[in-house]
């Protein structure tokens, strides 16, 4: 093979990895993909009964789901979806 061939095949080699890699950092779609209710299900009764959406009025949900997001360690995308599912199901 010769030298110039070599370089292209490295650097397309590198272009690869680097894709890869930077990829690898965005939430997956399994992770991502889940919907409000999924989610609200999952992490709104690990520490305490899940809150039946009927309790709180939109605002009071959204209040809420902010205070718990800290607690939860959910990102803000998650946290939207479960207000929006709380907010459609009250
Ligand atoms: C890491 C534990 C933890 C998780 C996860 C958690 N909570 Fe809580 N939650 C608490 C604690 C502790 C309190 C009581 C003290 C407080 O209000 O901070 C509470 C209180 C509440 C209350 C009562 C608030 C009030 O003023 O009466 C509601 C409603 C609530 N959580 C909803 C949720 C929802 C919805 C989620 C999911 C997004 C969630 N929680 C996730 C720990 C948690």
């Amino acid at each position: 093979m010769k030298t110039g061939n070599l370089i292209i095949v490295i650097f397309t080699a590198t272009v690869l990895v680097l894709i890869l890699f930077v990829n690898s950092c965005a939430p997956s779609a399994e992770v991502s993909g889940k919907p409000g209710a999924q989610l609200w299900a999952e992490n709104c009764q690990r520490c305490h009964n899940t809150p039946p959406p009927l309790v709180y009025d939109d605002k009071q949900w959204d209040a809420v789901v902010t205070h718990m997001q800290i607690r939860a360690n959910i990102t803000q995308e998650e946290a939207d979806k479960i207000v929006a599912f709380l907010q459609e199901s009250n």
